[in-house]
């Protein structure tokens, strides 16, 4: 069988730059160690004035293409996956094809463009769609470009404020990829949840606890039925677990699941128990009640091993690394969680190749879904090339007034104009309106 997976990946992070212990947590008179302790949050990274989910998407895509010497005739698809598009009809992807066209010879024209929606999922979501795609032989040999684009911002003063964040992650899937190799094997979890939505509304709805718990139950889900069909997962068969990162602490949250869940009759278990015992097993229990409480007592037990922390310090941990510094970029947050391990395991020359992640996505409304991947030999070549850090490292420190104003200038309810914190480069910006409506965008040298 064919090999197919993710041949490339570049980030844009928006320019601008949220101190959360630093200036949100002051202002908001609140303990800054809720964010970096409890949350596990430094900064969020917010878009300035003139860019949006299109510039955002496309200028990680003009990076991308670039680097891999691709024309758009090598390109049969653009999905984007996003949920927070500003138009009903026309998908993201032509105006991001639109912008490039600006500045590669050629255009998309025999492209596939869509636009996928389910919450944060729907980045893995498309990358199925393009795997499907070039599966059943209908790519011509191109590849497909992925883009999961969103500016994930929450009405002032909602709890998820905390948790907000912009950037794009695009991705080119296509056959002998130099990055993974996606197993054609796939677990869900779905349901239909309201804990999080947007019924016609740019700032979600949220029950932020119950999303929580949502998020936790749809993923034990997704193992499960991943492991009816990929056999069970063992925690020494991945080198790194990405999770969809709203906030590092949920994944501190689901990490914990997990391992409970693969180390269950395993020698990891009959290790363990002199010091925590075994797992309860609900048939010693006569309520269901009783076997959760129990459960949460040896899960705690469980997170205080030895065992445990060097297991997620390794695997878990060093995913987290860009999200604390970024905030929850949606559709995007589960791709910037596999960068990020895979940028901590080239800096600590970390021999990869051969090795398998364990991905682990999830959109609210709810659904998750897992999978593998075995990482290829480009990877250190793939990694090598990406600059987030230099980009976070240029971002605008926003003052806390500043927030406000440019919080106002991305909702769409307001009409607040204010002038740009950075300058742009080389890059797309928005450029106003056309006289249909429609968003325009010009590339500044
Ligand atoms: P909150 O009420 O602001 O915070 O809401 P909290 O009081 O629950 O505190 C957060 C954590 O900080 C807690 O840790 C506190 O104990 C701790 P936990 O007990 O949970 O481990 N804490 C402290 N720690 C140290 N020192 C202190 C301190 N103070 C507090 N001084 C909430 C938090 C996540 C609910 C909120 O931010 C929210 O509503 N976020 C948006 C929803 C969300 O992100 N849900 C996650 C699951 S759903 C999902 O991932 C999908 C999503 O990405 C959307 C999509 O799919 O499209 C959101």
């Amino acid at each position: 069988m064919t090999s197919v997976g993710i041949d490339a990946i570049e980030i844009w992070t928006g320019k601008l730059k949220l101190d959360l212990p630093g200036t949100f947590a002051p202002a908001k008179g609140e303990d800054p160690e809720k964010y970096t302790k409890g949350l596990g949050l430094y900064a969020s990274s917010l878009p300035d004035s003139y860019e949006d989910i299109v510039t955002m998407g496309a200028n990680a895509c003009k990076r991308l293409m670039e680097r891999k010497g691709l024309t758009p005739e090598d390109v049969g698809r653009i999905d984007v996956a996003t949920e927070s598009a500003f138009d009903n009809s026309k998908p993201v992807s032509t105006y991001i094809a639109g912008c490039l066209e600006q500045v590669f010879d050629g255009d998309f024209r025999y492209a596939n463009k869509g636009e996928r929606k389910f919450a944060c999922v729907a980045g893995t979501q498309s990358i199925d769609d393009a795997y499907n795609w070039i599966r059943a032989g209908r790519n011509r040999d191109r590849g497909a470009l992925v883009v999961a684009t969103d500016t994930a911002l929450y009405e002032r003063g909602d709890s998820g404020e905390a948790t907000q964040g912009a950037g794009a992650v695009a991705m080119y899937i296509s056959e002998d990829p130099d990055l993974v190799e996606l197993s054609p094997e796939q677990g869900y979890g779905s349901m239909d949840e309201t804990d999080f939505l947007k019924p016609n509304q740019q700032f979600p709805s949220v029950d932020g606890k119950r999303s929580i718990q949502v998020y936790l139950a749809r993923m034990r889900e997704a193992v499960e039925d991943y492991e009816s069909v990929g056999g069970d997962l063992h925690p020494d068969d991945f080198e790194l677990l990405p999770f969809h990162t709203p906030f590092p602490g949920m994944v501190r949250r689901a990490a914990s699941l997990a391992y409970r869940h693969t180390i269950r009759d395993t020698s990891i278990e009959e290790d363990l128990a002199d010091e925590i015992g075994r797992q309860p097993r609900p048939e010693a229990f006569d309520s269901e009640d009783e076997y959760l409480d129990a459960m949460g007592e040896y899960t705690e037990r469980l997170v205080e091993t030895d065992t445990y922390g060097e297991w997620y310090d390794r695997v878990v941990e060093p995913t987290l690394d860009l999200s604390r510094e970024v905030g929850n970029w949606y559709t995007g947050s589960v791709h910037v969680a596999r960068a990020s391990g895979l940028q901590h395991a080239l800096e600590n020359d970390w021999d990869l190749t051969g090795k398998r992640l364990a991905v682990a996505s999830y959109g609210s409304g709810a659904q998750a879904e897992v999978h593998t991947e075995v990482v290829q030999p480009g990877w250190k070549e793939e990694i090598a090339h990406l600059n987030v850090l230099e980009q976070l490292e240029r971002r605008y420190d926003l003052a806390f007034e500043e927030y406000g104003k440019i919080h106002d200038t991305h909702n769409h309810d307001t009409d607040t104009d204010v002038e740009p914190m950075t300058t742009p480069e080389g890059e797309f910006v928005f450029d106003g309106w056309g006289r249909m409506g429609e968003r325009k965008y010009t590339y500044v040298e």
